[in-house]
């Protein structure tokens, strides 16, 4: 087990010191190794929160809301969930699972063999979900995508901004954490769906404020929904994590997907990346290590600075500022537009 590379926790209201770049915030992950599952409860249906403390007894390190952690399964996989307690704890870290019957199996193995006493093998926290200072914030969470918005309440309404969080499941009790939200009051708007219909985001969200920013997390039609509503708004006001990869994008006109070669600058490698291989599969085979977790360009551990060549981005990650920049990749989804590219490896 590594040692978790502690640090004091942040006092800032938001959680935050001087917040980096969000590459560099996603690139954070101070502690990798294993933790105790100290309490397993039930939040909803179908969901189990579980409280994570370290083995050592030494703090964990300090995150800021929207971060995420990577949990190990012994399966093989790594899911990423959102680190949901109070803001910056460095003494718990607490998770929620939705048991996913049609998912990959990670959820489902956490609700049938995670006990309160059993260690998991964790990694984190990274940042790709930051959450940033605004007069005033509009959340909207679907689902367990209440997760990463339950910590940026809690530290928007301790930075005095003025908040409000519409939020909508199947069900009343499908939907996780409405005992803590009530406290909130007239902020915290609840609507199952099953007593509501679809939520009304045009009545939530209104017209552009430039003064507000929109975090929204939930299932892929909820995001679909709110981006469409946020099409002609200044960009960066709607900031949204998605728990599986956005349709990805192909080669235009339906074209075949081409052949790639991939430059290893670091390692004085060049790769040719068949159709069929990503760029993470190719650069694995070659025997260079990278991290990964997700492979679906949504969890960013696979992101690698790119030196030259323009990229093709899929990802459902990164900005449209950031994938502008033409700098950053992240090589488990991403291709290359000119053919090649020179990658930081
Ligand atoms: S492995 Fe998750 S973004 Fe590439």
């Amino acid at each position: 087990m590594t040692s978790p590379s502690a640090t004091a926790p942040d006092t800032h209201p938001l959680g935050t010191t001087e917040a980096g770049t969000p590459s560099e915030d996603r690139r954070e992950a101070g502690f990798e190794g294993a933790v105790t599952v100290v309490t397993r409860r039930t939040v909803a249906d179908g969901v189990v929160s579980l409280e994570l403390a370290p083995g050592s007894g030494e703090p964990l390190p300090a995150w800021r809301p929207g971060a995420h952690i990577d949990v190990a399964l012994p399966t093989g996989v790594t899911r990423q969930y959102s680190l949901c307690g109070p803001v910056g704890d460095t003494a718990r870290w607490r998770v929620a699972v939705l048991r996913e019957p049609d998912g990959r199996g990670g959820s489902q193995w956490i609700h049938d063999h995670v006990e309160e006493g059993g260690e998991l093998r964790v990694r984190g926290p990274r940042d790709n979900f930051p959450l940033r200072p605004a007069a005033r914030y509009l959340f909207v969470g679907g689902g367990i995508g209440i997760t990463p918005l339950l910590p940026m309440i809690a530290g928007a309404e301790a930075a005095g901004a003025e908040w409000s969080l519409l939020y909508g499941g199947r069900t009343r009790s499908s939907m996780a954490f409405l005992p803590e939200l009530e406290g909130y009051g007239e902020r915290v708007t609840v609507r199952p769906q099953d007593e509501y219909g679809l939520l009304d985001l045009a009545g939530f969200l209104g017209d552009p404020d430039p003064s507000a920013l929109v975090y929204c997390c939930g299932p892929a039609g909820l995001i679909d929904a709110v981006e469409a509503h946020c099409a002609g708004w200044p960009t960066g006001t709607l900031n949204v994590e998605r728990f599986a990869a956005a349709a990805v994008r192909r080669p235009a006109g339906g074209a075949a997907e081409q052949p790639i070669e991939v430059e290893l600058r670091a390692s004085g490698t060049t790769l040719t990346v068949p159709p069929e291989l990503s760029v993470l599969q190719a650069v694995e085979r070659a025997g260079v290590p990278v991290l990964s977790s997700c492979e679906e360009g949504i969890c960013g551990s696979c992101e690698t600075a790119v030196l030259e060549g323009e990229i093709d981005h899929r990802d459902s990650l990164l900005t449209e500022d950031e994938q502008a920049a033409n700098d950053t990749m992240l090589i488990c989804v991403s291709r290359a537009r000119g053919g090649r590219l020179v990658l930081d490896l």
